[in-house]
């Protein structure tokens, strides 16, 4: 497939995780690819794997938040291939996942500046340059988390609420241009090989078969998704939100925190441990769940 010959595409956060597997499959269906990071030496080692595989590719080196290297970032692009046809707006950070009480007001500014600002400001420069080459598409990669939440997630979440509402915003103002503006939320993605160096997944089969898809999802199933929308043959999808969980935000959980906690202290006989366990559960944490399990099995149950 050659859906993006002859067209130029911006990957912000390309340097790894789902943006560098992004950077791979537009660049072998035919695309001019522009990496965009912070991390230049992650960037160097995506851009020359991209170039030994035949993509004509550039790194821009810059942080989304700030506009000035956004500026800087288009400017080059127009300068180096002429144009830019798509925009992936990926580069993205997380969260300590502290309580509301501990969460700074600086915590809180940066993940909005980066998950939410920078997407604005990327698509606000990089459409001024699609609207002279007569339309494109941006994809702003957002998260299952601007629908539901874990606790202790609120920067998080709100940056890619946030997205959403600028997803649609942007569709209609840039309809008249011919620009599309897509979302896509991705829920669990295992990005242990697209980390530099690559690591070993550290998955379980819980992890894995609590899914209804029965896995967890790859940054290649994104990019699979993020080549499709981006590409003519979406033409019709414009300012909605596309949901690539593995069904997991379709499942219904009616987990009885009492239920395990019970069954857990008729196998143990520990009521310490299977109250901590329930305590995990009502928190709604899959991490603290987890944390609590693993300690339990290395102490010997
Ligand atoms: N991995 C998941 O499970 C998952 C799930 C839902 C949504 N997402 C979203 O997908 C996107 C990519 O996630 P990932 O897991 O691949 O992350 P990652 O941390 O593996 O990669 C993010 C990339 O963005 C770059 N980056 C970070 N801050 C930047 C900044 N200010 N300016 C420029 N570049 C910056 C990083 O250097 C890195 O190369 C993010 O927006 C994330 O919120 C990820």
């Amino acid at each position: 497939m050659e859906r993006f010959k002859g067209k130029v595409a911006i990957v912000t956060g390309g340097a790894r995780g789902i943006g560098a597997a992004i950077t791979h499959r537009l660049g072998s269906e035919g695309a001019q690819v522009a990496i965009f990071d912070i991390d230049a030496e992650a960037g160097k080692r995506r851009l020359t794997e991209l170039r030994e595989r035949g993509v004509d590719a550039i790194l821009v080196q810059g942080d989304v938040s700030r506009e000035g290297d956004v500026k800087r970032c288009v400017s080059q692009v127009v300068e180096t291939f002429g144009k830019i046809n798509v925009l992936v707006n990926n580069a993205g950070i997380g969260f300590s996942g502290k309580p509301i009480f501990e969460q700074s007001l600086e915590e809180w500014n940066r993940v909005i500046s980066v998950n939410l600002t920078g997407p604005y400001l990327f698509a606000k420069h990089a459409a001024e340059v699609m609207v002279k080459s007569g339309g494109g598409v941006i994809v702003n990669i957002a998260s299952t988390r601007a629908l539901q939440s874990e606790p202790n997630t609120e920067p998080y979440s709100a940056s890619k609420g946030g997205l959403l509402a600028l997803t649609h915003s942007l569709a209609v103002s840039l309809a008249p241009y011919r620009i599309r503006v897509i979302a896509v939320s991705p829920g669990w993605i295992d990005t242990a090989g697209r980390v530099v160096p690559p690591h070993k997944s550290q998955l379980t089969t819980l992890d894995h078969e609590q899914h209804p898809a029965g896995r967890v999802g790859t940054p290649e199933d994104v990019a699979a998704l993020v080549a499709f929308l981006a590409s003519d043959e979406a033409g019709f999808i414009t300012g909605t939100n596309v949901i690539i969980d593995g069904g997991m935000t379709v499942k219904m959980l009616y987990l009885d925190d009492k239920i395990v906690a019970d069954s857990l202290f008729h196998l143990t006989g520990d009521r310490e441990f299977s109250e901590l366990v329930r305590k995990a559960v009502l928190a709604g944490s899959l991490e603290r769940v987890k944390k609590v399990l693993k300690s339990a099995l290395e102490e010997g149950f």
